[in-house]
């Protein structure tokens, strides 16, 4: 699966294996509690998941995984570089992924976010997600709770 680009814009493709280091650097960068490297390899061996990334000549600029269980898709994490962040990356490949969803006739798509999360709640609410729920204190790093945003993916998108 790929997407139409150009010299400057990242390529989209399905993320495998011998991705897992470049994923665990993004993470190491993007979040407070992020996923091992070891956790990154061992993600890849797990039948439910499943990750895409934007790519420019190899690095790893954007990325999103999710479990994918029947019908349902559960988002685990989105990321985008620091320093190209505000370019529309994150929209892209929440989009990409949303589109190759329907496609996989999936119905319904889950996710948690941090209530402070301000930039990732942004991006969510404005994509259609809705709020379902809270989980309180749900972080351990901050006992920050979590909010539940659910998404129904129409016939076509
Ligand atoms: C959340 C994240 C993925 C957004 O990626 P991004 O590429 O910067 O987002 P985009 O440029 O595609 O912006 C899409 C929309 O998100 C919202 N948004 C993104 N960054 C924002 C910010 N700093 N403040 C407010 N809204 C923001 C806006 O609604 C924006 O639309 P607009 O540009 O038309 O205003 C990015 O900030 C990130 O990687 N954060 C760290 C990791 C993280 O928290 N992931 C989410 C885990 S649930």
């Amino acid at each position: 699966m790929s997407a139409p680009h150009n010299d400057h814009t990242p390529c989209f493709r399905r993320l495998g294996p011998a991705d897992a280091d470049s994923m665990y650097r993004l993470e190491a960068c993007c979040f407070s509690l992020p996923w091992s490297a070891a956790q990154c390899r061992a993600a890849f061996a797990q039948q439910a998941f499943m990750a895409f990334g934007l790519l420019r000549e190899e690095e790893l600029v954007a990325y999103i995984s999710f479990y994918h269980i029947g019908d349902e898709v559960e988002i685990l994490n989105l990321a985008v570089l620091p320093t190209e962040r505000r370019s529309g990356h994150g929209r892209r490949i929440l989009q990409l992924v949303l589109q190759a969803a329907a496609k996989m006739g999936i119905q319904n798509v889950l996710l948690e976010v941090r209530t402070g999360n301000l930039p990732a709640v942004a991006l969510y609410e404005s994509c259609g997600f809705r709020r379902l729920g809270v989980r309180s204190r749900y972080y351990p790093d901050t006992n920050e709770d979590a909010l539940i945003y659910g998404y129904n993916i129409p016939a076509s998108i």
